[in-house]
């Protein structure tokens, strides 16, 4: 463990951590891995370590206790302005993701029902859709074509995430929302990456992207949204056509347009990132993408995989489960704090930065044995209590958690039945770059056969 460096500019240090000139000389590194870093902090500091940065402070928690803490037992001392949130929005504006207090509750209240149940059976027909649609082209490919299977996820993912919740097809305005929602991204993360960003105002070729991908965002959802004000249907457009604030007024257009964004931002990049990792693990095991193709065949012979197959696709759903583990798409949740608090018997001051990651916690040694290989078959037995959180946990869980399991898991059982993959000879699991998400670096290409 090391020693605990007295105060940094003024702001006492609460728990152990880098010194302010060892962080300064790791910054090329942070910048290159930050995934490394992260690990190497946590190795060298301990579950609960503190950066050389003044303001905010900001801690690194990786215990499944200062989690549950911070995302469950003490949600309401915690809120979501931070530089993560901060930057999506940019993008996202007030949705679901980065709003916080009352407006995030009366909007989590309204969307809700989008995400019940009974609106899964039809997010598992649009996979159904998608899944066949994906093969038809596997199909088409000759033998031995090397494919980027994570271009394909992409794409379905997308499909998906706008039929589900805007019933629309890719040809209409949902593909323009979408387009653009991915431009305006790409700037947000070019912006995370560098310490020092010119205000959104400047007219650098940057911004002047992102001005314009959000002015295109605003002309597809209102032509979207103006073609369905007379019958607003009972997907998430629909619920927030007919929502209602306190004072009875609809909401306006820009509003409608932060949530949709918000949805396609958080709905569709995450799904296809998980799934796309999932192909590149059983392409390096596959013995486990035999007993995905044997499950399939057992629990719907001789016809497509459809929603009420779901809950018998066990071994799917574990695959599903076990990449979320090891690729966790979204690799870090920040909150700050908003009055003084202990977690894990540390003290931290009103106003820091908390930096938790589901990737670090989903390999921390004492949660999880042999946390470096691939092992769908552990997520048989009884996994330790906030150890697995790709979800994130408590009020702010994702709320589109079954709907992932769903896609994921239908995906994986009837693509995984009809195709073997295995990488090309020489080639192995790519690197993970930790943009939004994890993505594989070079994508993931890998060669696809007919079963
Ligand atoms: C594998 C796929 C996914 C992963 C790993 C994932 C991960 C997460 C995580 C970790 C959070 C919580 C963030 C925090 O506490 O700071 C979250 C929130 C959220 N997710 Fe997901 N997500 C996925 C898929 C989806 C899908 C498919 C949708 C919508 C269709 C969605 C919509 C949202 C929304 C709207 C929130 C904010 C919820 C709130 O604060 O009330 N996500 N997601």
């Amino acid at each position: 463990m090391s020693r605990q460096p007295e105060s940094f500019l003024g702001t006492p240090a609460t728990a152990p951590g880098p010194l302010g000139p060892q962080m300064l000389t790791s910054m090329g590194a942070i910048r290159k891995d930050p995934l490394a870093y992260l690990d190497r902090v946590w190795r060298e500091h301990g579950d609960i370590a503190q950066f050389p940065i003044p303001r905010p402070p900001s801690y690194l928690v990786n215990s499944p206790a200062g989690v549950r803490h911070v995302l469950v037992d003490n949600a309401r001392n915690y809120g979501k302005s931070t530089i993560q949130y901060r930057a999506l929005s940019l993008v996202t504006g007030e949705g679901l993701l980065t709003s916080d207090g009352d407006t995030w509750r009366t909007q989590r209240r309204v969307m809700q029902p989008a995400f019940h149940h009974s609106a899964l059976e039809a997010v598992g027909d649009h996979v159904a859709r998608a899944a066949s649609r994906v093969a038809g082209q596997w199909r088409a490919y000759p033998q031995g074509t090397v494919i980027d299977v994570d271009a394909f996820m992409m794409g379905a993912a997308l499909e998906v995430v706008a039929a589900a919740l805007m019933s629309t097809d890719l040809t209409g305005q949902s593909g323009e929302i979408a387009a653009a929602t991915l431009d305006a991204l790409d700037v947000v993360v070019a912006r995370a990456r560098v310490p020092i960003t010119p205000p959104a105002w400047l007219p650098t070729p940057a911004n002047r992207v992102l001005k314009r991908s959000v002015a295109r965002l605003d002309a597809a959802v209102t032509t979207m949204v103006e073609a369905r004000r007379d019958e607003p249907g009972e997907d998430l457009l629909g619920l927030l056509l007919s929502m209602q604030d306190e004072s009875g007024r609809s909401l306006s257009v820009e509003q409608i347009r932060d949530q949709l964004v918000t949805f396609i931002v958080a709905g569709h990049e995450t799904v296809a990132s998980a799934l796309g990792w999932a192909w590149g693990l059983l392409a390096e095991h596959p013995e486990l993408g035999d007993k995905v193709a044997a499950e399939a065949d057992r629990v719907a012979p001789g016809r497509p995989i459809g929603f009420g197959d779901y809950s018998e696709l066990t071994y799917s759903k574990w695959v599903v489960e076990e990449t979320l583990r090891l690729y966790p798409p979204a690799w870090l949740i920040t909150r700050s704090t908003k009055q003084a608090d202990v977690i894990d018997g540390v003290d931290v001051p009103a106003g820091s930065l908390i930096i938790m990651s589901p990737w670090l916690l989903h390999r921390h040694p004492e949660l999880w044995s042999n946390a470096e290989s691939f092992d769908p078959d552990r997520f048989s037995g009884d996994i330790p209590r906030f150890a697995h959180i790709p979800f994130g946990a408590g009020p702010r869980l994702c709320i589109g958690r079954d709907f992932s399991y769903v896609e994921a898991t239908m995906l994986i059982a009837e693509l995984g039945r009809q195709f073997r993959v295995r990488f090309p000879d020489g080639e192995r699991l790519p690197d993970g770059d930790p943009l939004v998400t994890i993505r594989p670096r070079g994508g993931m290409p890998v060669l696809v056969s007919p079963r």
